[in-house]
């Protein structure tokens, strides 16, 4: 191969671009959708991860979705370190032209345009003929070369087009001028075996094929979409499409996390490079689950509680004489610390921005004032602050920026004498409001305060608590998921206190219902 590509110049054989596509194919599926403020903090995450494409959303979905791939243009899109930044669009003249309007301004950008290839879809959905698909393709990828010089076209559901079929739609795409093709395996049925042979099938017959960057977007309905990823890399592909904790339609995509550490681990059949800084994917990995309120399962690879756990007694012995004997990769090199002493109330403002330093953040001063009093008040009340309530407190804080309504504090009675009682104040659009509600219990009497002062009818589907660290001053770690019109939101709060923890994971909750009322769902991908 011999690949000179518009972002990334003269390729070398052995170089993997990590494609993410949390912000869009993640952030797509049900209860995983995010608003502005935590869409940037993502996307800041990702790039300091060392991701090479960021694709931040598909521009003409909805007005919120085109102002999201914008402001990514226009934050991250400008910094030195930036990826290249990448709207999806159809193949179709209005997607293409909101996508390239959305990314202007980023100093690096990407059209990706997707139309399906397979019979169904083109018969079913599309109802275009196979030469219509090719003339469509060819007519959005000349457009698109207009507006970008980097260009990805996608074959949806390639794993199951007719491959001779696959091979004419691939070769007119990359005549047009697309600089990536990517063959998506759309709905996780294939095979590694599949794959490979449809990678190699492309490479063997297309003129041109080697001299662009082959990609591999892998779903995983079998649980199938890593090993497909690294088959397809043994085959060829050179640019991986991924998402943070495997999120994405149905049951997920292929996990970054997993695909990095499974290339870096078994260097010795994989010998690939790629420019993902692994010490930080647990950070990311929290931040997303944060962010949306889905943690992984414990027995996640790489990022889940117990992915470097040991249990059993035999295992705890050999791991103790020599990680080696149950460890494949060591925990630090995932971003996994032991819990850490860090600060104590007694901590001024310079340590506590080292600490946020070293934790991998770098968030403005007036975020960092209020992270500062919050961390403060933290330290007041409970014994040991660990990295992990550091981490809590700044998500939550960073979480909270641009809300309309904001938590500002609560007064609780309760007890097993008499009904609880909840004085409550809020700021909703920068003005304080007071409300005080009785309820079957203190959280539900805090819920009742809060709807009288911000009226809704979004219905309470899910509530729960975890603990951010152990012991009994550990910070509450609270989720509540909303529910109005089919619309579902999650929101998450932490706290000391378990009540004010709900109620800041109710507001947030709330917030997220406020932007999901602006927006309509993404339009089926037909053209
Ligand atoms: O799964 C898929 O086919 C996609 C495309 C839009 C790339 O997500
Ligand atoms: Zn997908």
């Amino acid at each position: 191969m011999n690949i000179i590509h518009p972002s990334f110049g003269k390729l070398d054989d052995n170089r993997i671009i990590i494609f993410d596509t949390t912000l869009r194919d993640g952030e797509q599926s049900p209860g995983f959708s995010m608003n502005l403020a935590e869409k940037i903090r993502m996307a800041e995450a990702l790039t300091e991860l060392g991701i090479d494409v960021m694709e931040a959303g598909f521009a003409i979905a909805s007005p919120g979705d085109f102002e999201s791939v914008k402001a990514i243009a226009e934050s991250v899109g400008q910094r030195d370190d930036t990826p290249v930044i990448a709207s999806l669009a159809r193949a179709g003249q209005m997607d293409v032209l909101r996508a390239a309007e959305a990314l202007k301004s980023a100093k690096r950008r990407r059209i990706h345009i997707v139309i399906a290839t397979s019979e169904l879809h083109m018969k079913v959905k599309l109802r275009l003929t196979p030469e219509e698909v090719i003339q469509a393709t060819v007519d959005s990828v000349t457009l698109a070369r207009q507006h970008a010089d980097d260009v990805e076209w996608s074959a949806e559901d390639a794993t199951r087009s007719d491959q001779d079929f696959l091979c004419r739609v691939v070769e007119a795409a990359i005549r047009a001028g697309a600089t990536t093709i990517n063959l998506p395996d759309t709905v996780g049925y294939a095979m590694p075996d599949d794959i490979a042979a449809m990678y190699r099938n492309i490479l063997e017959r297309v003129p041109g094929a080697d001299q662009i960057v082959l990609s591999t977007h892998n779903h995983n309905d079998l649980g199938m979409g890593v090993a497909n990823t690294l088959a397809a890399i043994r085959a060829g592909a050179r640019q991986v499409e991924s998402t943070i904790n495997g999120i994405g339609e149905r049951a997920g995509n292929a996990s970054l996390e997993e695909v990095v550490m499974a290339i870096r681990t078994r260097h010795d059949v994989m010998p690939f490079s790629n420019n993902i800084k692994t010490t930080s994917l647990l950070r990311v990995s929290k931040l997303l689950s944060t962010i949306t309120g889905f943690d992984v399962q414990p027995n996640k690879a790489i990022v889940g509680r117990n992915a470097f756990a040991h249990e059993a007694g035999i295992h705890q012995d050999g791991v103790l004489k020599d990680a080696a004997t149950y460890e494949i990769m060591t925990p630090e090199s995932v971003g996994w610390q032991k819990n850490s002493l860090v600060l104590g109330k007694h901590s001024g403002r310079a340590a506590f921005r080292d600490k946020l330093n070293t934790l991998g953040y770098s968030i403005g001063d007036n975020q960092l004032n209020d992270a500062f009093r919050r961390f403060k008040d933290l330290a007041d009340r409970k014994k040991i602050v660990y990295d992990e309530d550091i981490v809590a407190l700044v998500d939550d804080e960073v979480m909270r920026d641009h809300e309309r309504v904001r938590f500002v504090s609560l007064d609780l009675h309760a007890g097993s004498k008499a009904p609880p009682q909840a004085e409550l104040e809020l700021e909703v659009d920068g003005v304080v409001h007071k409300a005080s509600s009785s309820g079957d219990g203190p959280v539900d009497a805090t819920f009742a305060a809060i709807r009288k002062i911000f009226p809704h009818e979004a219905n309470l589907v899910l509530f729960s608590v975890g603990a951010v660290t152990e012991g009994t001053d550990a910070q509450a770690k609270t989720t509540v998921r909303l529910e109005e019109k089919g619309k579902m939101v999650d929101g998450q709060g932490a706290d000391t206190d378990t009540i004010v923890a709900s109620a800041r994971a109710y507001v947030h909750a709330l917030n997220k219902l406020l932007v999901k009322r602006d927006r309509t769902e993404p339009a089926a991908l037909s053209a």
